[in-house]
């Protein structure tokens, strides 16, 4: 062959380089379509993370990150689709596929549903991040958002809202991971065989995050039959119902983080009897140690995988050298970029200390009331109508909603107001509450927050509400936006020497 030159040099003698060569896959040669790809995740050692925990045993990372959709619940959706069109109740290019997921047993859905030609309709918690809804909107999938407080009982709840739409349009099927027994057999025909070869049918302790509890249950049944020494340890979040005994969580009702994991009710795929112990997680030590496993690791992993990983650190410390856990990563970190992948969103949660900024006199200065610029307050009783006239005449973009004792129980912005007119088709007949927005952020003066933390906040949003907690009751008594910060440090009269 000749060689070639490029911008007047030659080219890299390629065939004279020193080679590495990976024994190349023989069966793997070519693949009909990317659902035969679903499984087969490898088994990974962690080196670093385990040692400076003063682990003993050794850890290994099963990557279910690196299934085509990102996550494990590709397994249980192509599994549920392959049984049901062998049972007929799926009828390509007839059916329509309808499921409530927290997003990735959707994403699992509409990667199937892409390649198989199915129409799709995702219902999920208005909670899940952004990340997932666009990567369902690019497989074609059609969203319904629900609002996370909802209860699964409650008709608002996206398992109701599954339900309903099931009945409602016509050839749709709701294949059901809550109850539908592919969901724990894709994991006792896939993920526990795959551990069990990868470790020769020795392993120790697997932990596993519970949200469904097909992972859990599907893989406890499994090795526990294969190696019946091994501990089977849960992962559920505080604010869950999941773990036992019952009694210690009812009292731990609270909004959690962390996505995927948790529930508020008994999933029928759920098996307690498999799991020997659980441990319960929290969102600021979970989604820190997704951090370090991406940062040390190099394993590109979600939220569930920080609280496996965390979990596995406090029940591995009963294991001794040479004995092995496994934990098991559920999902990848583009579905969370917007989210604890950043600082800003980390240190707005409190979960990471605010960034340092010992060159500017500002960063440090403690926010108080004469900083601030007034918000108009609106009853949560108001009309639409009454919210937009509202607007108009406030100077902030922001109006805040209070409940009958003037805490804050949501904002009304132009730009929700907007997208939903604009992409929901709403209407401003509908109520208030269909209007309300329920993330933003918040600094609280009785906390004396710096002005730092402020301007951390308004990197990720266009503005943060001011409140005062006077009892349990958390006040709206102002707001800033970028412009209003700008015009506070660069103000001569407060002397934050910024000009
Ligand atoms: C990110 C993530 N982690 C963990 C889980 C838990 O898996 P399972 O539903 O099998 O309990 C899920 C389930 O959706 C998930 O999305």
């Amino acid at each position: 062959m000749q060689n070639g030159t490029t911008n007047g040099t030659e080219y890299f003698d390629l065939k004279d380089m020193p080679h590495i060569i990976k024994a190349l896959d023989r069966n793997q040669k070519l693949q009909p379509d990317i659902l035969h790809l679903i499984g087969n995740t490898p088994l990974v050692k962690l080196n670093k993370i385990p040692k400076q925990e003063g682990l003993e045993c050794d850890m290994y990372a099963k990557c279910e990150y690196l299934n085509p959709g990102g996550s494990v619940k590709d397994r249980i959706a192509y599994r549920m689709v392959l049984d049901a069109e062998e049972k007929c109740i799926l009828k390509p290019g007839k059916s329509v596929i309808i499921e409530p997921t927290s997003g990735n047993t959707g994403i699992g859905l509409a990667l199937a549903a892409a390649v198989k030609g199915y129409r799709c309709i995702i219902v999920l918690p208005e909670k899940m991040s952004d990340e997932k809804v666009n990567t369902l909107m690019a497989l074609g999938a059609e969203i319904v958002r629900t609002p996370t407080e909802a209860a699964s009982h409650d008709p608002d709840s996206n398992l109701m809202v599954a339900r309903r739409l099931t009945k409602e349009i016509p050839d749709a099927v709701m294949l059901d991971q809550y109850n539908n027994v592919c969901n724990p057999l894709a994991h006792y025909d896939g993920t526990a065989e795959e551990i069990l070869w990868s470790l020769d049918d020795d392993v120790d302790m697997v932990v596993i995050g519970a949200g469904t509890c097909g992972t859990v249950s599907g893989i406890g049944h499994k090795i526990k039959e294969r190696c019946p020494k091994c501990i089977i340890v849960g992962v559920d979040p505080f604010g869950s119902i999941l773990a036992e005994p019952e009694e210690i969580n009812k009292s731990d009702v609270q909004m959690y983080e962390v996505e995927g994991i948790g529930y508020d009710f008994l999933p029928k795929v759920l098996d307690r009897k498999i799991i020997d112990r659980w441990v319960k997680t929290a969102d600021k030590e979970s989604l820190n140690m997704s951090r370090r496993l991406i940062r040390e690791e190099g394993l590109l992993c979600g939220g569930s995988s920080g609280a496996v990983m965390w979990a596995a650190t406090q029940a591995a410390k009963s294991l001794k050298a040479g004995q092995k856990c496994v934990v098991i990563l559920p999902d990848n970190i583009r579905n969370y970029m917007t989210k604890f992948i950043s600082d800003q969103w980390m240190e707005a949660r409190g979960f990471k200390p605010v960034i340092k900024h010992d060159k500017l006199p500002w960063w440090n200065v403690v926010l108080t009331k004469n900083m601030i610029q007034p918000i108009t307050c609106i009853s949560h009783k108001s009309t639409t109508h009454e919210a937009l006239e509202a607007l108009k005449k406030s100077a902030a973009p922001v109006l805040s909603i209070v409940d009958d004792e003037g805490g804050i129980c949501g904002v009304f912005t132009a730009d929700n107001a907007r997208k939903r007119l604009a992409n929901m088709a709403a209407s401003t007949s509908e109520d208030l509450s269909q209007f309300i927005v329920k993330k933003y952020y918040t600094v609280d003066v009785t906390q004396a927050p710096a002005l730092g933390l402020v301007s951390r906040m308004l990197d990720i949003s266009p503005f943060v509400v001011i409140v005062e907690s006077v009892y349990s009751t958390r006040k709206p008594i102002g707001v800033l936006t970028s412009e209003d910060l700008l015009q506070l440090i660069t103000d001569k009269s407060l002397n934050l020497n910024c000009s």
